[in-house]
């Protein structure tokens, strides 16, 4: 399939999405439709993608970014998939060979699916082969005409189908594969005579086989995966698809969904084995966990790298990396640039941003650890802050292996605490405190005896 071309619609505006963004821009499991499709045409071979955009074009592009293997047209006028198809001819013309048409809204696609009919398309020796499916609904679909003998004569819209037609339940998913030089004559014989003035592409077929050229049909197997979504529902609907099939995968690889209908997993997200994932957990793109992890419940991770054995509950991390053996506590906020290194043990309310914190160090009860490069074995008493903004800048504090920071005390940055050193409880450290030292950064107490006797006197 070295020489597979596509081409994939995506100039139209999705009026019914009613958004301000482009419809092929809305994402289900945490990725574009038109990088689904993108992805599942490069999975069944395709070297060379064509998107075909309109509304919106500058955004689209701007927010794909440069691909291997994705180029753009642009269709100034939506005057129907058919001119769609033609503003390629110019950048195909040296083309030969099979080009497959997609649309930009079908997030279900599978490499899989587009493989068999593009072998199938081979097979037959076809001109022209239409991906079909058997909608329980097939309203608003093109529907495939069959003649007696089963072979296809003809796609007519639902616009333009008689009653006994739209009985039909075979429709047309809109995908196609087609001889190009054969495509592009046709195209040029397809007019917008019909309901709604549009040029359509599936008039081709008709053209083709007039000619005496073989049209040839594919069932795809089952109807979901050749779903357009349209609209906010539909879009609904594709996503829980999707997420059905990743957690699917996830526990055919071994991994335990507590309650898959409320684990909610990003397309590109890996879990390894013998973790457990507890309900109402959100793990995003980018998202990597180990082995033997316990997530959950109640846990969002995004882009975040996570090592083996790690176990945490209500809690948010993005951007960070978690390694082995790290316990998360409740209601932590890991926030991004941060490292929490292996045997990390986080207790509640505590928050870490652009920081490393050390093998084994401990931040066991609402601590805010912002800018600072803290080693292994520290202890981070209760209520332990690092003052690190100064209101106009950030500075770091530098804490040493094995040092002790008693409860309640500010690390106003810039500051080193070297190894080992202590801290007493309620210090506002505000200079190094040396190795192997105790400082203390507090009013002495003093007791007034008698206070109370004068008091009430
Ligand atoms: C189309 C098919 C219909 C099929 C259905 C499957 C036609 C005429 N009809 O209908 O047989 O059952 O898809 O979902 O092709 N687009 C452009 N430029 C245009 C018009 C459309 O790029 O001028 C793009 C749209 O952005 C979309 C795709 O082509 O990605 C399909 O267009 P849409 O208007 O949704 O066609 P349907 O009415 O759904
Ligand atoms: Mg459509």
């Amino acid at each position: 399939m070295s020489d597979l071309v596509t081409i994939i619609l995506a100039a139209g505006k999705g009026t019914r999405m009613k958004s301000k963004l482009p419809k092929v821009l809305h994402k289900a499991a945490g990725k574009a439709m038109l990088q689904h499709v993108i992805d599942a045409a490069k999975e069944a071979g395709a070297v060379r993608n064509v998107v075909v955009t309109g509304f919106g074009g500058d955004v689209v592009r701007e927010t794909m970014g440069e691909q291997q293997g994705v180029e753009y047209v642009t269709q100034a006028e939506q005057l129907g998939t058919g001119h769609a198809v033609l503003q390629t001819r110019e950048l195909l013309s040296g083309t030969q060979g099979t080009v497959m048409v997609l649309c930009g809204d079908t997030p279900l696609l599978t490499g899989d699916l587009l493989k068999k009919l593009y072998e199938s398309h081979q097979e037959a020796g076809a001109k022209a082969t239409v991906l079909t499916a058997i909608m329980p609904d097939a309203t608003g679909y093109g529907r495939i005409i069959r003649s007696e003998d089963g072979s296809v004569l003809k796609i007519v819209e639902h616009k333009d189908a008689t009653e006994e037609e739209r009985q039909v339940k075979e429709v047309n998913s809109g995908i196609y594969c087609f001889d190009i030089q054969a495509m592009f004559e046709a195209l040029g014989k397809v007019t917008n005579d019909n309901a709604q003035g549009e040029y359509y592409l599936p008039d081709v077929l008709e053209i083709l086989r007039s000619q005496g050229d073989k049209i040839w049909a594919v069932a795809a197997d089952d109807y979901e995966s050749t779903l357009g979504i349209n609209s906010r529902q539909q879009l609904a609907g594709a996503e829980k698809i999707l997420r059905r099939r990743k957690n699917e995968q996830l526990m055919a690889e071994g991994v335990t969904l507590m309650d898959p209908d409320t684990t909610y997993v990003d397309f590109d997200v890996q879990v390894g084995r013998d973790t457990i994932i507890y309900p109402m957990t959100w793990l995003e793109a980018g998202t990597v966990i180990g082995e033997e992890c316990e997530i959950g419940p109640s846990v969002r991770f995004q882009n975040v790298k996570c090592g083996n054995n790690v176990v945490g509950q209500f809690c948010y991390a993005h951007d960070c990396q978690i390694d082995d053996g790290v316990a998360l506590g409740q209601f932590n906020h890991i926030r991004p640039a941060s490292h929490l290194a292996e045997g990390v043990k986080m207790g509640n309310f505590v928050e870490v941003k652009n920081s490393t914190v050390g093998k084994g160090s401990k931040l066991p009860h609402l601590s805010y650890i912002g800018d600072c490069d803290m080693g292994s074995g520290v202890n981070m008493g209760c209520g332990t802050i690092t003052v690190n903004y100064d209101g106009k800048k950030k500075f770091r504090t530098v804490i040493g292996n094995d040092a002790f920071v008693g409860c309640n005390s500010n690390l106003v940055a810039p500051v080193t605490v070297e190894d080992g050193a202590y801290i007493g409880a309620g210090s506002t450290i505000t200079k190094t405190v040396p190795q192997g030292t105790l400082a203390i950064a507090r009013a002495r107490q003093k007791n007034i005896e008698g206070w109370l006797d004068k008091r009430n006197q």
